[in-house]
C-alpha cells in the first residue's frame, strides 16, 4: 500500500514528455497524412534546387518506412528562387508537418528518426526545421550535400551560423539522428545533435525561443549538392520518426 502511494506520487515528476508525432506515423498513408502535408509546408513545390515536388514521389514503401524518390525528367518549366530561374531536372517529394514547433521558455523538443540517405553528387536529402515567420531560425538536423558528409547547421543570420560536417559512412544503411532543442535563457535555444547515439555538436540559436518552426523532410536535388545529379532514380527513406516535448 505504501509503495503504491509512493510510486503514484513520483510518476508525474519523472515522465512529463508528450508525444507530438508518434513512431507509427509512417505505418500507413493515413497516418502520414494525419501529421504531414505534401510539398513544402509554406506552400509551393519548388525551392532552391533542381527538383519539383509532388505527392506521387512520396510513398509508404513498406509499413513503417517513408520513401521519397527523385526521378530524372525533361521538359519541366523552371522554378524561380531568389529572383533567379532554376532548371528543373527531377520530380521528387517533400513533406511538412501540419503542426508548428515553438520552443517555450523552460521547455523544448526532441526530434529523432532513422534515415537512409545518399551522399551522391547532386542529391540533397534533408531533415530540417525552418522559421514559419521570416528567416532565420533554421536548424538543419541532418542534411547530405552530395559530398560524402552529413551536415548539422544552426543559423543566427545568413552569414553567422554554427556548422558541423562529419564523414558519413555506409549510406546504404539506416543511421539514427536525434536533435534536441532546449530553451537556454528564455531567449536563445540550445541545439544538440546526435548520430547513431553519439553526440556530434551543440549549437545555440539566437532568439529561437518562442519562434515557430516548420518541420520538413525532403529530397531536393542539385543546388548545394552540385551538378549534374544522377541520371537514375534516387531514394531517401525514413523510419522511426518521432517528435516529443522534453
Ligand atoms: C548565435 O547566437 C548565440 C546567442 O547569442 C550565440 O551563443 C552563438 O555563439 C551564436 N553563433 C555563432 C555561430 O556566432
Ligand atoms: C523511378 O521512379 C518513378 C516514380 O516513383 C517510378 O514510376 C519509375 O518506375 C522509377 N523508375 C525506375 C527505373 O525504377
Amino acid at each position: 500500500m505504501y509503495i503504491l502511494v509512493f510510486t503514484a506520487a513520483l510518476l508525474p515528476a519523472v515522465s512529463t514528455a508528450t508525444t507530438l508525432i508518434p513512431k507509427t506515423v509512417f505505418d500507413s498513408t493515413a497516418n502520414l497524412e494525419q501529421y504531414f502535408t505534401y510539398n513544402y509546408p509554406w506552400g509551393g513545390n519548388t525551392h532552391n534546387g533542381a527538383a519539383r515536388m509532388d505527392k506521387a514521389h512520396v510513398a509508404i514503401s513498406s509499413p513503417g518506412t517513408l520513401t521519397i524518390t527523385a526521378q530524372p525528367v525533361k521538359g519541366q518549366p523552371p522554378a524561380t528562387h531568389g529572383g533567379k530561374q532554376l532548371a528543373i531536372n527531377y520530380l521528387a517529394g517533400a513533406i511538412g508537418a501540419k503542426q508548428h514547433f515553438t520552443v517555450p521558455k523552460g521547455g523544448g523538443f526532441v526530434f529523432s528518426g532513422s534515415f537512409q540517405a545518399t551522399t551522391t553528387k547532386g542529391t540533397w536529402p534533408a531533415f530540417w526545421l525552418t522559421a514559419v515567420n521570416g528567416w532565420p531560425p533554421e536548424i538543419d538536423m541532418a542534411e547530405w550535400k552530395g559530398s560524402g558528409k552529413i551536415s548539422f547547421n544552426t543559423f543566427n543570420t545568413s552569414s553567422v551560423l554554427s556548422w558541423k560536417d562529419v564523414q558519413y559512412n555506409d549510406p546504404a544503411q539506416f543511421h539514427d539522428i536525434k536533435c534536441e532543442l532546449r530553451d537556454k535563457n528564455g531567449k536563445d535555444t540550445q541545439v544538440k545533435f546526435w548520430m547513431d547515439g553519439k553526440e556530434i555538436a551543440t549549437h545555440v540559436g539566437k532568439d529561437y525561443t518562442g519562434k515557430p518552426f516548420y518541420l520538413v523532410i525532403n529530397l531536393q536535388m542539385e543546388g548545394s549538392s552540385g551538378k549534374p545529379g544522377p541520371t537514375t532514380n534516387t531514394t531517401y527513406s525514413v523510419r522511426n520518426l518521432e517528435v516529443t516535448t522534453l
